[in-house]
């Protein structure tokens, strides 16, 4: 068979399988039989190991998880479900203990207990009970909204429908893990890849009766929404949902100290094959809930916990190519092409070299035999070099100084914080001046976290720059849709959708604006954190007029170095033109603040000196929680000085001539109906 030949003889059966997983997945209907179905699986995969040019996104070999079905009715979660950041390292560990110590305002040698709790590999879901009764399970979906999985939850046993215990909260959210035991994915059929596919595809089924054929069962150990719950610690959260009827995890633990913690996780990583359940971690929790609550939350992640990942899976192979990706940044990715290989299920043909320095410090050279490494949802990396299979007449890498898509030179930053050079090399062509730039700028604004124009992916924008359709994002907007239809592989009706999708866009959230701009070090909490403070985009605009833009610096998080990028971003004309462009095309939305009655609502306050007991950070926090401005001047617009120890004096010199009122700690804690 020729090289064609095999090709459409893949895709063939890769459509078929396809097919099936829809029918399954969504209307929870089997067209073939098991046998049929895992015949045709193992088909499609000894192509791949045969002929290694064979490679497809919807390979049995690729698929880790299914979309979403449309057969369940989206639901707000009254909390949301927020996800973990990860620890890789010790020294990760170390970063997440002293990040709390300072938040807190703590000695460095306070001692710190932590939940300590197996970090089980299932899905995720909520379970709404009210007066003891289980009347709604959800999953987690984007972690704002999940969907209505309650029929299906309430087959698996280990959830209970009713709770009589006296000390079970009238209201209360139940958090968990739902899987399926190693032991009971051996007995079903070939049709799905892992454990957490089989629990993730079982849960989804329109039909309950079929959710009941595969054994789920649920782990406890956290809480949403409560009301009147009353435990100090996360450890005796654990207890009691043991003693309402919930199963919890055998190994949770209670553990001071960061030794402690690596104890355990090499203990744990030991025994990780041993168990019935897949865990791809730990997971560590300031126990006292408490601390819990001042830490709070940075973005989507909690600052009170961390997963510690298990180390990753690795393979060797060989070095085909180096290649130059290019991003919207303008930096220079160095990607190794490899020949294939399966790393833990998935097959690998591209790792990721991260710079040059990392290739200088690898001596990594075309040719070699490598190590290489993938760590959950990571890119796949190369760890070493095995130099004693080093072809003799290999030659050092030699990256380089030209932009290998518009010629400009490159260069490497100084950094002012880390006082440093950048590691990564940069086009130094300002935005959309370089080709692949411009067409990775684009592919940001249309994806998924920014206007996530249905329809509208890499290969369609890479295909409408080809053909001059676009250059700049706005031309999105102003396609010129008869042309299209013309196009090979579009016809009326893939138009009128792409249309449609384009024309339901410029409705768009003010942050999601934000961050589709592709600004550096823009990245999507900081957009959020954006806009909830500037709140329009009219005032957005207004920066590029005023020195208001340093008054940023006063939002949490956002620092000197996403400032200068932010006024880098307003210097070029080109920006500044897509900029006004959009706004003309576009309707933003301004932003919603979800709670603005707090009891410092309308009020402005500014801080001078060391607080007692509460870091800089979370006194600002604090003042925002409870709907509070601050400001970084003391001018008329200041309503109050809050003075710590040793102030600044000329701030409360400047504050008593403008007769601002000067608050030290017990009197503003006195606000906020607190002691201090
Ligand atoms: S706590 C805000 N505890 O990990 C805290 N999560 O990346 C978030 N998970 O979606 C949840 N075991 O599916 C928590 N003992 C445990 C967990 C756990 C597994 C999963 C959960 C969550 C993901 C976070």
């Amino acid at each position: 068979m020729n090289f064609e030949k095999i090709k459409k003889l893949y895709l063939t059966k890769i459509k078929e399988i396809e097919k099936y997983n829809k029918k399954y997945y969504d209307e929870s209907n089997s067209l073939i039989s098991d046998q049929e179905y895992d015949k045709l699986k193992l088909e499609i995969i000894e192509l791949e190991k045969k002929y290694s040019f064979l490679d497809h996104q919807k390979s049995p070999s690729k698929i880790v998880g299914f979309k979403p079905s449309k057969n369940f009715l989206k639901v707000k979660h009254q909390v949301p479900m927020l996800s973990l950041s990860n620890a890789f390292s010790e020294n990760d560990l170390i970063n997440f203990q002293k990040k709390i110590i300072n938040f807190l305002d703590k000695k460095n040698d306070f001692k710190i207990e932590y939940s300590v709790e197996p970090k089980i590999d299932g899905i995720s879901a909520s379970l709404i009970y009210r007066n003891g009764q289980f009347v709604k399970g959800l999953s987690r979906g984007d972690g704002k909204e999940g969907e209505d999985i309650t029929e299906n939850l309430k087959t698996i046993k280990d959830i209970p429908s009713f709770i009589s215990a006296k000390n079970f909260p009238k209201e209360i959210d139940i958090r968990g893990e739902v899987f399926i035991k190693n032991s009971d994915f051996k007995k079903l059929s070939n049709k799905f890849a892992n454990p957490r596919n089989a629990a993730s595809g079982s849960l989804r089924q329109k039909n309950p009766n079929e959710t009941k054929k595969i054994p789920l069962k649920f782990i406890a150990y956290t809480f949403g929404y409560e009301k009147n719950m009353q435990v100090k610690f996360q450890s005796d959260f654990l207890e009691n949902l043991n003693t309402w009827g919930f199963k919890i995890n055998p190994f949770n633990k209670k553990l001071t100290g960061i030794k402690k913690l690596l104890e355990n996780y090499y203990d744990l990583e030991k025994k990780r094959d041993k168990l019935d359940f897949d865990i791809d971690g730990i997971v560590y929790k300031i126990n006292d809930l408490d601390l819990q609550k001042r830490l709070g939350n940075v973005a989507n992640a909690p600052r009170w916990a961390i997963a510690h990942k298990f180390t990753a899976n690795s393979s060797v192979s060989k070095i085909l190519n180096i290649e130059i990706q290019i991003g919207r940044t303008g930096a220079l990715t160095p990607v190794a092409k490899i020949k294939p290989v399966n790393i833990g299920g998935v097959i690998v043909s591209n790792a990721t070299l991260h710079n040059e320095d990392e290739i200088v410090r690898k001596d990594i050279r075309v040719g070699d035999t490598a190590l290489i490494e993938r760590a959950g949802d990571v890119i796949p990396h190369i760890t070493s070099i095995d130099f004693r299979k080093r072809v003799k007449n290999s030659k050092k890498y030699i990256f380089p100084l030209k932009c290998p898509s518009c010629g400009s030179n490159t260069i490497k930053e100084y950094n002012l914080t880390t006082k440093k050079t950048d590691a990564v090399r940069r086009c130094s062509s300002e935005g959309y001046e370089c080709e692949k730039v411009s067409i990775e700028k684009i592919k940001h604004f249309v994806s998924k976290e920014a206007f996530n124009i249905e329809g509208f992916g890499k290969k369609i924008v890479e295909n409408f720059w080809k053909l001059k359709l676009i250059r700049l994002p706005q031309d999105i907007f102003n396609l010129d849709f008869k042309k299209i239809e013309n196009l090979d592989g579009w016809g009326k009706q893939s138009v009128k959708n792409l249309e449609y999708s384009i024309n339901s866009r410029k409705n768009i959230s003010f942050e999601r604006f934000i961050f589709a701009l592709g600004i550096r070090h823009i990245g999507l909490e900081n957009a959020k954190l954006i806009s909830k403070n500037l709140k329009s985009a009219n005032n957005f605009l207004a920066l590029t007029k005023t020195d208001k833009i340093n008054e940023l610096v006063n939002i949490d998080g956002i620092g000197e170095t996403q400032i200068g990028s932010i006024k880098h971003f307003f210097s070029n004309t080109t920006n500044k033109k897509v900029l006004n462009e959009l706004v003309k095309i576009l309707s933003i939305n301004d932003s919603l603040e979800f709670k603005n009655d707090g009891l410092l609502k309308n009020k402005t306050f500014m801080l001078t000196g060391k607080l007692l007991g509460m870091s800089r950070a979370e006194a600002k926090s604090l003042i925002e929680q409870n709907s509070g401005t601050i400001i970084s001047n003391v001018s008329k617009k200041l309503n109050y000085l809050i003075i710590g120890d040793k102030p600044t004096k000329r701030k409360i010199i400047s504050a008593k001539e403008l007769k601002i009122k000067i608050l030290n700690q017990d009197e503003w804690m006195k606000m906020l109906n607190k002691t201090s």
